[in-house]
């Protein structure tokens, strides 16, 4: 494996949750395998008043629990934290970054780095567009010559709109290079996700089936039992479709449907998502209600921060057309929400029915032949198919071929994050998202949201908690998944 360069990564945000939840135990994961630089410094930054070692302690108290749990070495996790730092700093105002520039360079001169670092935001999207021009005004955003380099990572959700994402796009590129950029799905950073491709690309057997002659449907949900818990105040304001579907579902889809890249290269990777993304075919006004359905959990306006009068859907359900050579005619759903009664996240691959039924009323064709991509939890990869029930007559019952992660024992799964951190730091952007593609995602959405938006409450379906989510998804008409209890 290639280590990254020495370099320091500055957090952004770093007394927030996501830091001590996902970047630093994915971090220090990455340092008990061995595949962090040798010298890798870390530096949060944000306002809270800390010094290095109340930080560190700070930290240590939120990791601990995980660490213990895992039987990992608390002298190891004390080791890691040695390379964090902190500075507390405000990152609004231009006129304190010379303060965060001087600690950079300090830390950069006595751990002997060079000129090489790594942004990372994990503030509020609020944040976006200030910390950013204020690094430019710092003179902050650029390396001190080719040797070095500077790069952003910017945590989701990008806009709200397409707009607002075309308007942050032009705001970060005006000054970072879109190379320097990294828009980050966690869901990309999952190992099951990236599987897809390695199954679809690495499998002569799945090329000739994988198209409109022999699917009938493809299904992807991510079914979720938690509610909002303390994220009221951001979730109300997203709902699931800007919180799940358009980017997290919308990536998982580019994955299933796009064509194989010329080489397995970040660039060529991206280019063939965009396609997708501009081959999905826009909604008519009139046709949204149809095949669009949004619920709301009972109870979800008495949760903490969220509006009592709120509209924000929490279960988002809907049937679209991706209108290409491969899928035309194809339906593809998507299915997700809070308060179902599994946490799955799941694709499944429908194949057509054979073209005459012999076995009447029993596992045949459509209902039978699948390919479940489970990505999480229990992640495997099983095809489904009718075989005859030994003993007398021909009875049809479906069976399964599975592949299950957990089989390969030795194997370790990584956290989304560890492998997107790693990626970042060595510059590789094949699995973050580019702005075109980003933009072509908003561009099918926003319609939606729209129209949402003019409706008000009315069409806003509200299902029990623990539900399948509301009934009228049924409407849509998907075959029901197995075994994935987040739709009908
Ligand atoms: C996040 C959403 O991006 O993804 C959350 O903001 C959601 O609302 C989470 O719970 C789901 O991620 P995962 O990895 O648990 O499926």
């Amino acid at each position: 494996m290639i280590k990254a360069d020495n370099q320091l990564l500055v957090i952004f945000g770093a007394s927030g949750d996501l830091t001590g939840r996902k970047l630093l135990p994915s971090l220090f994961e990455l340092d008990i395998r061995d595949l962090l630089p040798d010298r890798l410094c870390v530096l949060g930054a944000s306002r809270t008043e800390y010094t290095d070692e109340e930080f560190r302690e700070e930290q240590r108290k939120q990791m601990l629990p995980s660490v213990q749990k895992k039987h990992m070495d608390e002298k190891k996790l004390d080791e890691f934290l040695k390379r964090v730092y902190y500075v507390s700093f405000n990152s609004m105002e231009s006129a304190e970054y010379p303060k965060l520039k001087k600690k950079m360079k300090d830390l950069q001169h006595s751990a002997d780095l060079p000129d090489k670092v790594v942004y990372y935001m994990a503030t509020p999207p609020s944040m976006y567009e200030v910390i950013p021009q204020c690094l430019k005004e710092n003179r902050m955003n650029r390396a001190a010559d080719k040797t070095g380099f500077r790069r952003i990572v910017v945590e989701k959700p990008f806009g709200t709109s397409l707009e607002s994402a075309q308007k942050l796009n032009e705001h970060l590129c005006s000054i970072f290079k879109e190379e320097e950029i990294y828009r980050i799905d966690h869901y990309l950073g999952k190992e099951t996700v990236q599987n897809i491709l390695v199954l679809r690309f690495s499998n002569g057997i799945f090329e000739p089936l994988w198209n409109r002659n022999y699917i009938d449907s493809i299904e992807i949900s991510a079914a979720e039992t938690l509610g909002v818990e303390k994220r009221g105040g951001y979730y109300d304001r997203a709902g699931a479709m800007k919180d799940m579907v358009q980017n997290h579902l919308m990536q998982l889809m580019s994955f299933v449907a796009m064509e194989a890249p010329s080489v397995f290269e970040p660039e060529p990777i991206r280019d063939e998502i965009v396609k997708v993304f501009r081959s999905v075919r826009p909604y008519m006004k009139n046709e949204i209600d149809d095949m669009v359905v949004r619920g709301q959990y009972e109870g979800y306006r008495k949760e903490e921060n969220v509006d009592p009068n709120s509209q924000t859907e929490t279960y988002v359900g809907m049937k679209f057309f991706i209108d290409n050579w491969r899928w035309s005619g194809v339906p593809f759903f998507f299915f997700t929400g809070k308060k179902l009664p599994a946490k799955t996240s799941e694709v499944v691959i429908h194949f057509k029915s054979t073209p005459h039924t012999l076995f009447v009323g029993q596992c045949s064709g459509g209902s039978c032949n699948k390919l479940v991509i489970r990505i999480q939890p229990n992640e495997s990869i099983t095809l489904q198919f009718g075989l005859k029930q030994p003993g007398a007559g021909f009875k049809v019952k479906q069976v399964g071929m599975d592949f299950r992660y957990d089989s390969l024992a030795t194997i370790y799964l990584p956290d989304a994050y560890e492998r997107l951190l790693l990626d970042a730091m060595l510059g590789d952007s094949t699995l973050y998202s580019r702005s075109d593609a980003l933009e072509a995602s908003w561009r099918f959405i926003d319609p939606i949201l729209n129209h949402w938006k003019e409706k008000g409450v009315e069409g806003l379906f509200p299902y029990a908690p623990g539900s399948n989510g509301p009934e009228e998804t049924r409407k849509l008409g998907a075959e029901p998944a197995i075994d994935c209890g987040c739709h009908f």
